[in-house]
């Protein structure tokens, strides 16, 4: 079973390179650790994520709105949240190979010079396990010095925190209301990642919902479960995910209540998003560093108070690859195995493929014209009209496109076009003036 699972992680890899989903960053020159580049259709991958989970939790809402802040802030920052003091994982280094691993990760990890034993099983002696930030230190100006250290964001929910009175002020909103923000981290990580699933530089999707504090536990649950919902309502197979509630010694000395959205990864169940009960610890410790006000005032009440955070945050790359995962299939059919990725509509990087059944009569003049005309409606779309339709058909079934559109002879004398579904491969006659309704509908209507 573990052999049969780490394959298809492996088959995953491939087809990312070979079709354009994913590439490793710098690979002329051999690469860098956990770093890895998204090609034409990662790209359109990683938006669509972002743009379903931006329209569920920014458009559609009237009590969320969004904020972009700097990746680089001051230095105070980092310090008053407790990542300069606190960011770190435990490390050893092999005072032989001069590896470093994590000291609470060694059974997972192997020697990268003996790599069927553990490190420190090989002969090589592992020093005390000593605190290794993870936070990546750069300099700000034209001197380098102690006065000119930064750090690269390490999460983007401190940016939300820190605008949390601008937002108050410029947006009459009170609590319970929310800021979003989508944008890079950066994390300095020794372990090694699992594909896209740990890097050192990635996207996060992060939410802060600030409510009155007596409200906290009824939001908490809320959040719960609209973001389990989230991954649900986007094709993820249910029986995959699962909420894990922290055990107590697992909270932060803050935190009331914090779980984890996980999936089951090839390589085991994995965290794919956290929702955290961080109290008003991060209001009240920027305001006292700060000597900023940034208590609310609520003119009903009169009272004047620091509202209570519940924080959904996930990760852009983690969420692009579990829909990855989630949707590959390797169909048997009659004479031979089909490749399919079964993503939902609004995640699948291209939504329709047009093709002419054959490169004369004026098909392909029609299909490019078609193709246009669902482009203009806002379609992702892709054009091809290379080797035989069955063949067309297979390539987009590898990358996930959910409808394909065919111009035949009925095209030319009757204008209707042939719409194929991926996922039952079957075959739909729509008439050309109707095809964009038609497409909006099958994508509302798309069941797993
Ligand atoms: N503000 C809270 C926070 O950052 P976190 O659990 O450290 O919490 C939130 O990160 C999410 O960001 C994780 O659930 C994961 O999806 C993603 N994430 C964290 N570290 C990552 C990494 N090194 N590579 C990819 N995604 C990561």
């Amino acid at each position: 079973m573990a052999a049969a699972k780490a394959t298809l992680m492996d088959k995953i890899v491939s087809l990312c390179k070979r079709k354009g989903f994913v590439f490793q960053a710098s690979e002329i020159y051999g690469g860098i650790g956990n770093t890895y580049d998204y090609g034409p259709l990662g790209v359109e991958l990683k938006r669509k994520v972002k743009e379903a989970w931006w329209n569920s939790m920014v458009t559609t809402r009237a009590d969320v709105v969004g904020l972009d802040s700097a990746i680089i802030q001051n230095p105070k920052v980092w310090e008053t949240s407790g990542h300069v003091g606190g960011f770190s994982d435990p490390m050893v280094d092999c005072k032989t190979c001069k590896g470093r691993f994590r000291a609470d990760h060694i059974d997972e990890l192997s020697c990268p010079e003996k790599p069927s034993k553990k490190p420190g099983e090989c002969h090589g002696e592992l020093t005390e396990a000593r605190s290794f930030n993870l936070m990546f230190k750069t300099n700000v100006g034209a001197l380098e010095g102690a006065s000119s250290v930064a750090y690269l964001r390490p999460e983007t929910a401190q940016g939300i925190f820190l605008n949390f009175k601008n937002v108050l002020e410029s947006s009459r909103i009170k609590p319970p209301f929310g800021i979003a923000q989508i944008g890079k981290s950066f994390r300095n990580e020794i372990t090694p990642g699992n594909f896209v699933f740990r890097t050192r530089e990635f996207e996060q999707g992060e939410m802060e919902f600030f409510v009155p504090p007596a409200e906290n536990d009824k939001w908490y649950e809320y959040w719960k479960n609209e973001r389990f919902d989230w991954y649900v309502r986007h094709g993820i197979n249910p029986e995959k995910l699962r909420m894990r509630d922290h055990a107590e010694d697992e909270l932060a000395h803050y935190s009331t209540g914090c779980a984890d959205v996980e999936y089951e990864y090839p390589f085991g169940w994995g965290e794919l998003e956290g929702i955290a009960c961080r109290t008003d610890f991060d209001l009240s410790r920027h305001a006292e560093a700060s000597g900023s006000d940034l208590r609310y005032f609520d003119p009903e009440s009169k009272e004047r108070y620091f509202p209570y955070v519940i924080e959904p945050a996930g990760g852009i790359d983690r969420m692009a690859l579990t829909f990855m995962v989630d949707a590959y299939e390797e169909q048997q059919l009659e004479k031979d195995i089909r490749v399919v990725l079964h993503f939902h509509p609004l995640i699948a990087p291209t939504t329709v493929a047009v093709f002419p059944l054959v490169k004369k009569e004026g098909m392909p003049e029609k299909a490019r014209e078609i193709e246009e005309q669902l482009r203009l409606a806002r379609f992702s779309t892709f054009y091809d009209e290379k080797a035989a339709i069955g063949r067309r058909y297979r390539r987009q079934d590898e990358v996930g496109t959910p409808f394909c559109v065919t111009v035949d002879g009925d095209t030319l004398s009757e204008n209707v076009v042939t719409v194929r579904h991926r996922d039952s491969m079957e075959q739909d006659k729509v008439k050309s003036d109707e095809l964009v309704a038609y497409l909006h509908q099958a994508v509302q209507e798309w069941k797993r």
